[in-house]
């Protein structure tokens, strides 16, 4: 079996990877894709500075590509992301104020509309909180245009594509001690008790092996489940690949029915973002890990 066949035998879940376009071609890479995953999140090309390089000029050809590799064969895709204070095209970088928030709106409204009906779950909003133990919000200029931006955002992403699911994703939200957790959870509990349309809360997940599994990770799961969302872990790598972390993070998942889905961030450790720390499920020549047996034995 797979690792998505078995997530989908699990309560309906997806197992899913972070994709690049570029890599398309690659026939040991689609091969694995094609075979273990049922979802795929684009890692870079429908961030802002893809989709809108100059101001109202929209590029959608290499996202384009992969919700077309995709859908073309059944798999669900994530959406990321429509705001974010990171990898902003220049023209962005250098806005302020109602220019600034207005022009955020119109991105979120036009990319949204684009794939409407297409997105399974959307990352509308992508890492908006502070590090450390301050619980603030990190300062941005998005967060310069007012503490409503983010609410802005989900309002308008629903309006452009009422099915899909509209997740506020971050990371270092695992620990459920951590003030940034339990910032990201009265957020939350704030837009469900004001009707602020919001369905998942992502976590990112990328662990480190040097401080310990995060023994509540699963109560931080099951505490953001019941505010009434979904929870999805939406980037997980974990240095060195970590059998046993790995085997921990599916068991706490399977163990939140609101818990709909496991996505790893690339597919070989060649692929990955952190690659000299191997952190993925199969190695650079496509072979399947250690830490891919314990997932698949755990799902
Ligand atoms: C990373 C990509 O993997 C890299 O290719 C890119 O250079 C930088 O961004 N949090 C996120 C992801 O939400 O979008 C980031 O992806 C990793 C951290």
């Amino acid at each position: 079996t797979t690792l998505g066949a078995s997530a989908a035998e699990r309560g309906g879940r997806y197992f899913g990877a972070a994709v690049a376009a570029n890599k398309l071609s690659d026939n040991v890479y689609t091969t694995i894709l094609n075979r273990e995953f049922n979802s795929v999140t684009p890692e870079n090309e429908m961030k802002i500075d893809a989709t809108e390089p100059n101001q109202n000029q929209f590029n959608y050809t290499n996202a384009d590509r992969i919700v077309q590799h995709a859908r073309s064969r059944g798999m669900a895709v994530r959406g990321h992301t429509l705001a974010w204070h990171s990898q902003q095209p220049g023209w962005m970088q250098n806005m302020s104020g109602t220019a600034l928030r207005n022009a955020m709106l119109n991105h979120v409204t036009q990319v949204a509309t684009h794939y409407r009906g297409q997105i399974h779950s959307w990352d509308v909003v992508n890492e908006a909180f502070a590090d450390g133990s301050s619980g603030a919000r990190r300062d941005s200029n998005l967060q310069r245009t007012g503490n409503d931006w983010i609410e802005a955002a989900f309002r308008a992403a629903r309006a452009a594509d009422p099915n899909a699911k509209l997740c506020y994703n971050d990371y270092n939200t695992d620990d459920w001690t951590h003030a940034k957790t339990q910032a990201v959870y009265r957020m939350v509990q704030d837009f469900k008790q004001r009707g602020v349309p919001i369905d998942c809360v992502g976590l990112q997940s990328h662990l480190n092996n040097q401080s310990p599994y995060p023994s509540n990770y699963r109560t931080t799961l099951s505490s953001f489940a019941a505010l009434g969302v979904d929870v999805q872990i939406t980037e997980l790598d974990i240095e060195n690949a970590n059998a046993t972390w790995y085997r921990n993070v599916v068991n706490d998942c399977l163990a939140v029915s609101r818990c709909t889905g496991i996505t790893v961030w690339g597919i070989r450790d060649s692929d990955s973002w952190r690659a000299s720390q191997n952190p993925l499920l199969f190695d650079g020549n496509g072979n399947k890990k250690a830490a891919y047996d314990a997932v698949l034995q755990a799902l």
